[in-house]
């Protein structure tokens, strides 16, 4: 067994969901969005972690985790910045902020920093879109997001 273990937090999660998912072949999405939710990525280690739990081997999980292009099979930045490009953020300021981006650091969406600092991912609307444009770093939600105010997260993130 390698380094990787579930918090106790996200073991209880996955002792909730595994009771609402009798059949183990449909808790590989929850349990690998677990460990994306904890480390920001799906490593190998803790692939051979969720194999464990779940009875399979570790190319049945990694052929999983490939298929899904929301898992993340590198470590991303350690400050991953989601921007929503959905109408209401759009139409308030999304492609402005995104310009700024990659203008200070030189990342589109999808990419990370040449520092390993910054991942920036562009996501479909959050919920949020009173407070539009908003961002989410680290998951953390940001709302009525100005340039300024983007200048100053990323700052402090530096
Ligand atoms: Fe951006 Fe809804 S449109 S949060």
């Amino acid at each position: 067994m390698g380094k990787f273990k579930y918090t106790e937090e996200n073991e209880k999660e996955f002792q909730r969901i595994a009771k609402k998912y009798p059949k183990i072949d449909a808790m590989m999405l929850p349990a690998l969005w677990l460990v994306q939710e904890q480390e920001g990525w799906v490593s190998p280690d803790a692939m051979v972690f969720v194999a464990d739990k779940l009875g399979k081997t570790p190319i049945q999980v990694y052929e999983f985790a490939t298929f899904y292009t929301m898992f993340n099979l590198k470590p991303i930045g350690t400050y991953h910045i989601e921007l929503c490009k959905t109408l209401s953020c759009m139409v308030m300021g999304a492609p402005e902020l995104k310009k700024f981006i990659k203008d200070t650091l030189g990342i589109g969406p999808g990419e990370t920093s040449a520092d390993g600092k910054f991942h920036f991912s562009e996501v479909e609307c959050q919920g949020a879109c009173g407070g539009a444009p908003m961002i989410a770093l680290n998951n953390h939600y940001h709302e009525n997001m100005s340039i300024e105010k983007l200048e100053k997260i990323i700052k402090e993130c530096k």
